[in-house]
């Protein structure tokens, strides 16, 4: 028998692709895809209905559960106190779940765990201080993957850039909304300055992560379990219009920098991800050109 799949907040940017992955992976009719909004082929969960979740869990006797429901910096800063219930209590509803039920658990962590006196090539190891409630319910999540008793595993992800669904509200949106500003206007504002450079990734990679990560056996897995550090491309604003521009040369783009500046001031440039290596052998695809190329392609087709 494979595994019984429960994916949290299916709808998002992540489980639009994740979900598919996981049933070319798994047989279709592995994964139960949940979120709080409605849409065919989409059960509702609100992951802050503790009952719920555990009759589900146990109903459909779920081996695993891939928790991708919360609400993602900029969202969560204008929503500080709702930003912790969902991430962090709605974490806590799946771990009880998981408990019940012998499930493994994979919950993103996300490079806002880092503070600004992290140095600006992120180590795996380094303090972590965030300045935003949505960095330090990170924190959180991957400290209850070492102490929960639940086979739970994370990934820091970068910025995450993709066109099969909108980008759910986080600093780095810019880099997923500039192409459709290109495709249709010719011109985006940005709301980073030109020289903010941020870690980030094309979705296919992260996927690939996921899917890896979730293969290894727990006793190869040390104390970065909660969250890996796992780099993509790094690039800034002005670097990505270049790369845009390779494509459209008419392209322009002007900078309105906003509040999400200050997160992205709050982070690191890049991301060392030589334990995610050692461990379980990861390795990006795309670079900065070759994810700049598979948006056009995919969002051209
Ligand atoms: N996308 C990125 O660039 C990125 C980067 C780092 C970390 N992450 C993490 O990955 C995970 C998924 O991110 P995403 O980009 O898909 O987010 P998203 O905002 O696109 O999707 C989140 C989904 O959760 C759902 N949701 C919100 N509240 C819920 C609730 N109470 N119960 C059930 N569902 C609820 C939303 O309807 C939405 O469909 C999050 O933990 C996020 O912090 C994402």
């Amino acid at each position: 028998m494979g595994p019984r799949i429960l994916v949290t907040g299916a709808l998002g940017q992540i489980g639009t692709e994740l979900v598919g992955a996981l049933e070319e992976k798994h047989g279709q009719g592995s994964v139960i895809a949940t979120d709080v909004r409605d849409a065919p082929g989409c059960r509702i969960l609100d992951v802050m209905d503790a009952d719920g979740m555990l009759a589900l869990v146990s109903e459909e006797k779920v081996t695993e559960i891939y928790h991708l429901a919360a609400l993602l910096s900029a969202t969560g800063e204008r929503n500080p106190e709702l930003c912790w219930k969902i991430n962090v209590e709605g974490l806590e509803n799946v771990i009880s779940a998981a408990r019940a039920n012998g499930c493994r658990v994979f919950a993103p962590s996300s490079i806002a765990v880092f503070g600004p006196d992290c140095p600006s090539i992120a180590p795996q190891v380094t303090p972590l201080n965030p300045t935003t409630v949505y960095g330090k319910t990170k924190v959180v999540c991957e400290q209850l993957a070492m102490t929960s008793g639940v086979d739970m595993r994370g990934l820091r992800y970068p910025g995450l850039i993709s066109y099969k669904a909108p980008a759910g509200g986080g600093t780095t949106d810019y880099a997923v909304e500039i192409f459709h500003a290109a495709l249709s206007e010719g011109h985006y504002t940005c709301f980073v300055r030109e020289d903010t450079r941020l870690p980030m990734m094309y979705m296919d990679d992260a996927i690939r992560a996921t899917l890896e990560l979730m293969e290894i056996s727990s006793d190869t897995l040390g104390g970065a379990r909660g969250g890996y550090n796992i780099a993509g491309c790094s690039f800034t604003a002005g670097e990505l219009v270049d790369s845009i521009q390779r494509h459209l040369p008419e392209f322009t783009c002007t900078y309105e920098p906003d509040i999400r500046q200050k997160y992205a001031d709050s982070w690191p440039n890049d991301i060392e991800d030589d334990v995610a290596r050692a461990e379980w052998g990861w390795a990006p695809e795309f670079d900065l050109d070759g994810m700049v190329d598979a948006m056009f392609a995919g969002l051209q087709a």
